[in-house]
């Protein structure tokens, strides 16, 4: 859930401050994956120990810190080569605090301190293994486990080299993590390593890279084992010396340049962070050790599955440093907003061919064959994700011919749902990180499914494991509540209803109607934008209320979901979706002349039941805000208040509804001083279950 940054310069000569600044930015770019606290671990200024700095609260704080302790840190002195990490936490284990904040330390001194993302579910086991051994813990977080470990198998084979101490390491622990770790012993030295959550490495060279890949060394099983017996017993130890195979030769490491070795590297949980800096990025994989000695990066393995590559590939990530800056906006989520425009037609460049009226989405046309042939289709993610699921099923059932299940991942895994090979499953997910979809996707792989990622991230998890995929391209988002990448889903699950009606004749003009639909997208979507002030108004109206109820049906129900979780999330104001449909069976008993309700109708198959929802809510002295086509009087007459949103074909239409809402969440945001980008409790990225 949080941000890992880490940096390294070798035979790169910087001033303190220079590091300090970096591992400070990097964190700022990170913070919206998590953000209850912060910390660093750099050399002390005399080179000789670790100095951790651990701040409660944003990476603000963390910087008011370190600069208040200019003096002491020496900001002016250079260092040629040195590691700093540093870390953004979202606490899953112990309170927000400044002892539970990381860096996490193996001891006193400092000897190993680590970063860590994720949750390591065995950890009471090692606690209690390690407290048998005399160790004493100062914080409540799972993580600090491991750093006292590190030092546990030092101690125990001293002559270890730090990536060996650290493979020994993982090989106990249990769960998620991305790791990233600096050591007193091995000055210059950094080793990051990762299991279920993402972490990536970066390299900046002045002249060209040497090679396009990084080998991968293998060595044979470590012999230590470390007996916890968890339930009951004494926790007894087995730890014998490791014993490692001698690696493939040196000259399968990554020399970074081919004259000298002025080399950074930048250990980051995405992209995000680094690009800054360079945007040649290796992405590593669960069990991946990756170690940075004199220089020179070398990947590491235990043990080689059949199916994995022998090398890592350097990728040239195309990301812009504009993508993640804020522009003139307040807000990141306010600059995602009104982005839509763009980003809609960004998802569909390249695949939507308006003039030949076709689609190609390159990533899985060599699959269509075999989705056609299957026997249904599984759309299964989380939160906002879900709700682009939702909006887009029908459409699909219709184009398709075939049954869709809409499945939100987490209900989907407790219900050990049955899945088949003759199923195809897709997975949606902004940032292809999300555990309990990454779970769910392992889960139907494993029986077989044909599995196809939809994601905003590449590189990402979910892009890694699915089969086929489709990025959405809507560029970074970096506000937690999710905007363009909604929309933008939406539209890559309706490019593949497109694709898979191709040949139906029956479908031709169904198929016309959509395709002027998405033509229009970007200038109407602009209009809906214009909508802003009139929003803004309507804010000003309902922000001292408890509560919000948002009702529509049909294409619309996602509209309702999608908007009253926009409003739960960045306002903490209670609010609903509720299908129109079952307003009658309960919800109804909410309205009276006090509840805000806003209701979205619009002349499509379900306008006359909509109508009628409408009028059971004016019985009750319900005061309805609609949001509505432009120009419908009739359906207006009914409203205390309109927001007119331009026509376009109805499975399309939730695509300008959606935007009121996520304009009104962000108002009514602002005007209860909520922090839009970064709402309590929540974080970006959810990478635990
Ligand atoms: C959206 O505003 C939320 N922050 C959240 O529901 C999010 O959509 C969900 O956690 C899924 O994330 P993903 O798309 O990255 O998988
Ligand atoms: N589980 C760790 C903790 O609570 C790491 C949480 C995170 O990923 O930020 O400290």
């Amino acid at each position: 859930m949080c941000g890992i940054f880490a940096y390294l310069n070798h035979l790169t000569p910087k001033t303190r401050k220079e590091v300090l600044d970096f591992l400070v930015n990097g964190l700022k770019r990170l913070e919206y994956r998590g953000y209850d606290s912060a910390g660093i671990a750099v050399d002390s200024a005399d080179g000789r120990n670790v100095s951790i700095i651990k701040k409660n609260g944003k990476v603000q704080a963390l910087q008011d810190e370190i600069y208040s302790r200019e003096a002491d840190l020496a900001f002016e002195a250079t260092a040629d080569c040195h590691v700093g990490i540093a870390h953004t936490r979202w606490a899953t284990h112990g309170t927000p605090s400044e002892r539970n904040a990381h860096p996490q330390r193996s001891d006193e001194d400092n000897t190993f301190c680590l970063v860590h993302n994720g949750i390591i579910t065995n950890y009471k086991d090692i606690k209690l293994f390690l407290t048998k051994k005399g160790h004493t813990f100062e914080s409540e977080t799972d993580t600090e486990i491991i750093a006292k470990l590190m030092m546990h198998i030092y101690k125990k084979n001293p002559n270890d080299t730090f990536q060996e101490i650290v493979e020994q390491c993982i090989q106990q622990l249990e769960g998620a993590f991305a790791l990233c770790i600096k050591s007193k012993l091995f000055p210059g030295e950094c080793v990051a390593t990762r299991r279920g959550s993402p972490l990536l490495v970066a390299i900046k060279t002045k002249t060209r890279l040497a090679t396009d890949h990084i080998p991968i060394l293998y060595g044979k099983d470590l012999v230590t084992s470390l007996d916890f017996r968890p339930h009951g017993g004494t926790a007894a130890e087995t730890l014998t010396a490791a014993s490692l195979m001698p690696r493939t030769p040196s000259t399968a490491e990554f020399q970074p340049m081919e004259e000298d070795k002025q080399v950074e590297y930048f250990f980051a949980s995405d992209a995000s962070a680094v690009i800054e800096h360079t945007n040649r990025v290796i992405f590593l994989e669960d069990d991946d050790v990756a170690a940075v000695k004199d220089g020179t990066l070398s990947i590491h393995r235990i043990r080689r599955n059949m199916d994995d590559p022998h090398a890592r590939e350097i990728t040239t990530i195309k990301m812009e440093i504009q993508q993640i800056m804020k522009g003139n906006y307040s807000f990141f989520m306010q600059k995602e907003i009104f982005e839509q425009p763009e980003s809609v037609v960004n998802t569909m460049r390249g695949r939507v061919n308006f003039d030949t009226q076709s689609i190609v989405l390159g990533g899985i046309k060599e699959y269509i064959p075999e989705i056609k042939r299957c026997r249904r289709l599984m759309l299964i993610a989380c939160g906002t994700s879900y709700h682009s699921a939702v909006a887009t099923r029908q459409l699909l059932e219709e184009l398709t011919e075939l049954p869709v299940m809409v499945e939100l991942a987490s209900d989907f895994l407790d219900r050990n749902t049955p899945v088949f090979r003759d199923d195809v499953c897709f997975f949606i997910s902004q940032s292809g990180e999300t555990a309990d979809t990454l779970m769910a996707l392992r889960y139907c792989k494993n029986r077989g499914a044909l599995i196809v990622g939809v994601t905003n991230t590449v590189g990402s998890s979910i892009c890694r494991e699915s089969h086929c995929g489709v990025h959405i391209n809507a560029g970074p988002e970096i506000g937690v509540a999710s905007t363009k990448a909604y929309t933008s889903q939406f539209i890559s699950l309706v490019m593949f209803g497109m694709v898979m009606s191709e040949d139906r004749i029956s479908l031709q003009q169904r198929r016309r109607d959509i395709m002027k639909g998405l033509q229009q997208l970007e200038e109407q979507i602009k209009e809906v934008l214009k909508l802003d002030s009139k929003v803004q108004e309507l804010a000003k109206d309902l922000y001292q209320n408890k509560s919000l109820l948002i009702m529509g049906r049909g294409y619309n129900f996602a509209t309702c979901m999608e908007g009253a979780l926009k409003v739960k999330e960045l306002t903490y104001m209670h609010s609903e979706g509720i299908m129109a449909g079952e307003l009658k069976h309960g919800p109804l008993a909410l309205v009276d002349e006090t509840m805000p309700v806003i209701m979205i109708v619009m002349r499509d198959p379900v306008y006359t039941k909509c109508m009628n929802a409408l009028q059971q809510v004016t019985a009750r002295q319900g005061q309805p805000i609609l949001i509505c086509e432009k120009g419908d009087k009739d359906t207006q007459e009914f409203a205390s208040r309109v927001l007119e949103v331009p026509h376009t074909v109805d499975c399309l239409q939730g695509i300008l509804t959606v935007i009121p809402l996520q304009l009104l969440s962000y108002h009514i945001a602002v005007l209860k001083g909520c922090n839009v980008d970064c709402p309590r409790n929540l974080a970006k990225s959810v990478t635990v279950e």
